[in-house]
């Protein structure tokens, strides 16, 4: 299931993947598949707005943004195009699968960090639920500070960490990714960037990953994900709901971020093999110090 560095007891008996048995992998392969990615985009996009469909919704006002991520994440649907689509997509059932590998991780990275008030970092964070989530297991004296540069995100994020009672220790900025840096009334014992890289082009990963690496002590990790097509339907996200995503491997992530200083890599796969969540390490620059 991991790339590399297989990890023994993985999958972690804590993290509640979603799969697909070899019956219904066929069947979205041979059938359900090509007619998402091949029925006239039209005809879909019509279908979807007459069943009121509010993740596709979601889809055409903001292509990647927060409001379907919740959707897939809550995976309570109204409309019957929204529970097809939310709880028998594969990339929603990835998705949900990324959010519950990357808060376990995370949750593991603050426990290994110490007993002192841990600080994450998540850039693109939308309204927090991995970190809030990973926050709610973990040490209770960690803190994180949540960049987005979608506000009405946070009015949604806020409301969730006060109903977990984590609301003094999440911090909301809203501001671009490219100029986080000056808005921390800290340095990042843990920064996160999932669920962003694959709308970002490879220098823009780079200087985010290394304005995230200035304001971290050596060692310190980087949590991201890479993305396959392994959800077999790229097509129908580009053509139906204008999202396109770029497709990066662990490999390709991982080189993109050891150019911005971080290395031992530790890539971690979900069953459905859509996503990979990877840790890396701040190395220390040779002579530097
Ligand atoms: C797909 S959501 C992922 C949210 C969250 N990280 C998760 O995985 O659940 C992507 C988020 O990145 C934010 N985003 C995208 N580009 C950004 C940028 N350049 N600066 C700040 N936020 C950005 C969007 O507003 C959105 O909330």
């Amino acid at each position: 299931m991991s790339a590399e560095k297989t990890e023994t007891g993985w999958p972690p008996p804590e993290v509640d993947f979603e799969t697909l048995s070899p019956m219904r992998r066929a069947l979205k392969r041979a059938l359900i598949n090509p007619l998402a990615n091949y029925l006239p985009a039209g005809w879909v996009r019509a279908l979807l707005r007459a069943a009121k469909s509010e993740l596709a919704a979601a889809n055409w006002a903001d292509p990647g943004g927060w409001r379907s991520m919740v959707l897939s994440y809550d995976g309570r649907a109204r409309q019957i195009a929204d529970r097809i689509l939310i709880n028998a997509g594969t990339m929603a059932m990835a998705l949900r699968n990324r959010k519950r590998l990357g808060s376990f991780l995370i949750a593991r990275l603050i426990d290994s960090a110490g007993s002192g008030p841990v600080h994450v970092v998540c850039l693109g964070a939308g309204p927090g639920q991995i970190i809030i989530d990973a926050l709610a297991r973990s040490n209770p004296t960690a803190r994180a500070s949540l960049v987005d540069h979608s506000a009405d995100a946070f009015a949604f994020g806020r409301e969730l960490a006060d109903r977990s009672g984590l609301g003094d220790r999440v911090r909301y900025i809203q501001a671009d990714v490219r100029g986080f840096q000056e808005f921390l009334d800290g340095p990042a014992d843990a920064v996160t960037m999932l669920g962003i890289c694959e709308y970002l082009g490879d220098e823009h990963i780079v200087s985010t990953a290394r304005a995230a690496a200035d304001v971290m002590p050596d060692n310190a990790p980087i949590v991201f994900n890479s993305l396959s097509f392994a959800h077999g339907t790229d097509r129908f996200f580009r053509r139906v709901f204008g999202l396109h995503m770029i497709h990066r491997g662990p490999e390709q992530m991982k080189q993109l971020m050891s150019e911005a200083g971080f290395g031992e890599f530790r890539a971690h796969g979900e069953p459905l093999g859509v996503y990979h969540v990877i840790v890396g390490r701040k190395l220390a620059v040779a002579g530097g110090g």
